[in-house]
């Protein structure tokens, strides 16, 4: 029997912080090692039949955070995209970004807009990074002021419903991210932070999907 795997599953990616401040570093290297985990395991969801993986990178509250830490955030992915485009194309990986582009930096763009480009005919599995992104800025753009359920989904930046939803580090809550598509996802918290969620984590995570039973408001 073919086990059911999610089709779209989307992650919380938390706790970077925390994980670096218990190993005595500063927070960037949890962003840093964060980012490496991120690639490491967009291919092991690959390999594992998952057809999008979307994950939560940044949010449009985190502009919040001292000055240090967004300019971190903000610039070091530049570099990583960099490092990352050719592996990427070799990865067949199709990724795209959703969220706000217009407070990122030209370099930024740039980047995000040639990995978009030279991903984009890569077929069977596609990596959504939200990057300035938040659920209410999403649905606002899609709609302003007018809402019409017929057109809601197709007017989102990810149309897809999420069947799974993995939040790391613990917090239990969506914190503004894909509001409208987690309407029916299965919830999973875990308390391992970001950068130490590995292979075993996410196999653990599918094991618990198959076990649940999902209704979808009906009865069967
Ligand atoms: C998630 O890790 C990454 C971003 C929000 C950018 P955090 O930076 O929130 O790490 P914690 O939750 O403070 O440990
Ligand atoms: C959610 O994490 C956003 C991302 C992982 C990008 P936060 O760390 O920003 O969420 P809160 O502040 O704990 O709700
Ligand atoms: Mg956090």
């Amino acid at each position: 029997m073919k086990e059911p795997i999610p089709n779209h599953v989307a992650i919380i990616l938390d706790g970077n912080g925390r994980w670096a401040k218990k190993r005595g570093q500063p927070r960037s290297y949890g962003h840093y090692q964060g980012a490496l985990n991120l690639f490491r395991m967009a291919k092991e969801a690959k390999a594992m039949g998952i057809k999008v993986l979307t994950v939560f990178a940044f949010s449009t509250e985190n502009w919040k955070r001292p000055d240090d830490e967004v300019d971190y955030l903000m610039t070091k992915p530049v570099e990583l995209f960099e490092q990352y485009r050719d592996r990427l194309s070799e990865l067949d990986f199709k990724v795209r970004f959703i969220g706000r582009r217009d407070r990122f930096s030209s370099a930024l763009l740039e980047v995000i807009e040639s990995i978009e480009t030279a991903t984009a005919s890569h077929q069977g599995f596609e990596l959504v990074i939200a990057a300035d992104y938040g659920g209410r800025d999403e649905i606002e753009r899609a709609f302003g002021h007018r809402l019409d359920k017929n057109d809601m989904q197709g007017s989102l930046m990810q149309p897809l419903d999420v069947d799974l939803l993995i939040r790391t580090g613990g917090e239990q809550r969506i914190s503004n991210f894909l509001l409208w598509q987690l309407a029916y996802a299965e919830l999973m918290f875990v308390s391992v932070y970001w950068p130490a969620f590995r292979k075993r984590h996410l196999k653990n995570a599918l094991k618990a999907y198959r076990k649940r039973h999902r209704r979808f408001g009906g009865l069967t």
